[in-house]
């Protein structure tokens, strides 16, 4: 455990949920959550903790030096979840891509080798090992697979796992680095694809699946990738790298059948859209070695019970997502889903 710990990006989707975890179970750690309040962060997700004597919200931008410098003084660990995050937004314009995840780590690694952190843990993906084949089923990603990131998104944050391997090989800095799958569960910003989903079926509107719906994704409840990363600064290695997954893989099109089944509505809430420039297959995680040495395992991400729980979440919490949904977003929205070109019919099974 740790007296004072630095988030960063704490607004965010994991950020807001991993706040919350660590003051709920590590309740004499003090949480300071840094972060810019980006369009995906926002600062109300933990109005009720701003009384909270254990925690301290600072507005700044991981790439202002001087200011992190300043911050990581009496820091005794960092998690570093700050980013710019989605795959389609790094499509079109990679560059705040280059500056939040390349910079702004390198920023925070400077300032945490200068204040003698003794813990920096690194939050980065599974995207940065590429992409799967679907006629290989038994393949998975593992620790040591080669890194071959894709999208501009993903080479941002492979370019940012590097500097952190670096940090610790050349400065001795004392980190660790995460690769976890795609997580899913309250708060999770409505562009990705499971709250763009449910919200656009709340609202009564198709939703767009692109290209043959085929692509696999390898689905965690956020809680579960919390406890990983909990697990990761309290015990492990240093210099080590960690997969973080539940064996949940899932085709696009089966997790919207699903959801569409949830919300009781038919296929004909599925509009088939031009695929993603790039799209990876599939990702599949091996989780085994942070099972193996820290003795952890997801327990919260069993299918279809916490997906029904997740959109429950979005259907009780409506004003956090059409507040959302109806400001500065809505024209990216406008742009890539709703005037987005309608595919020719592809015959899909799930
Ligand atoms: P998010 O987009 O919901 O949140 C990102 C947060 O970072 C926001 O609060 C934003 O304001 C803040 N931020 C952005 N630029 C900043 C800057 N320059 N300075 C300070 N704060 C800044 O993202 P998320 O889905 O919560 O992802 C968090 C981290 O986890 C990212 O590093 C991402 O790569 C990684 N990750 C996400 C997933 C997933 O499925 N969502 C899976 C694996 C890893
Ligand atoms: O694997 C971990 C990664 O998961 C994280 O590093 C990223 O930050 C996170 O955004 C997520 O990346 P994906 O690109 O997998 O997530 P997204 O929700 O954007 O898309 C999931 C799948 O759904 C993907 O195959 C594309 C598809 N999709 C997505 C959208 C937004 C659609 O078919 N239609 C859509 O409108």
């Amino acid at each position: 455990m740790f007296a004072k710990l630095l988030i960063t990006g704490g607004c965010g989707f994991i950020g807001t949920n991993f706040v919350r975890h660590v003051r709920r179970s590590r309740p004499h750690t003090h949480v300071v959550n840094v972060d810019v309040l980006s369009y995906s962060g926002n600062a109300d997700n933990l109005a009720d903790l701003r009384d909270d004597p254990r925690y301290t919200f600072v507005h700044a931008d991981i790439c202002d030096a001087e200011r992190m410098r300043a911050l990581m003084t009496g820091v005794h660990a960092v998690v570093h979840l700050a980013a710019e995050s989605h795959v389609d937004r790094s499509i079109l314009d990679t560059r705040p891509f280059i500056r939040t995840n390349v910079l702004g780590t390198q920023t925070l690694l400077d300032a945490a080798v200068a204040a003698r952190v003794r813990r920096f843990v690194h939050v980065s993906t599974d995207e940065v090992y590429g992409s799967l084949s679907l006629d290989r089923p038994e393949l998975r990603f593992h620790e040591d697979s080669p890194i071959r990131p894709n999208s501009p998104y993903a080479a941002s944050k492979a370019a940012s796992d590097m500097l952190v391997r670096a940090a610790h090989h050349t400065f001795g800095l004392d980190a660790c680095i995460t690769r976890c799958s795609n997580n899913f569960g309250p708060y999770q910003f409505p562009e990705k694809v499971i709250p763009l989903f449910v919200t656009n079926l709340l609202e009564g509107k198709q939703v767009p699946l692109y290209g043959d719906g085929l692509n696999v994704r390898d689905w965690i409840h956020v809680e579960d990738h919390c406890e990983a990363i909990l697990a990761v600064l309290e015990r492990g290695k240093a210099g080590a790298v960690y997969n973080i997954g539940a064996d949940n893989e899932r085709s696009n099109l089966e997790l919207t059948r699903t959801l569409l089944h949830i919300l009781g509505k038919g296929d004909e809430f599925i509009r088939h859209v031009e695929d993603r420039l790039g799209h990876d297959r599939r990702y599949a995680i091996d989780s085994s070695k942070i099972a193996r040495e820290l003795d952890w395992r997801a327990t919260r991400s069993a299918w279809p019970d916490a997906l029904f729980s997740t959109v429950n979440w979005y259907v009780k919490n409506t004003d956090w997502w059409r507040r959302i949904k109806s400001g500065a977003y809505r024209e990216f929205h406008d742009k890539l889903y709703e005037n987005r070109p309608v595919a020719t019919p592809v015959r899909a099974n799930a």
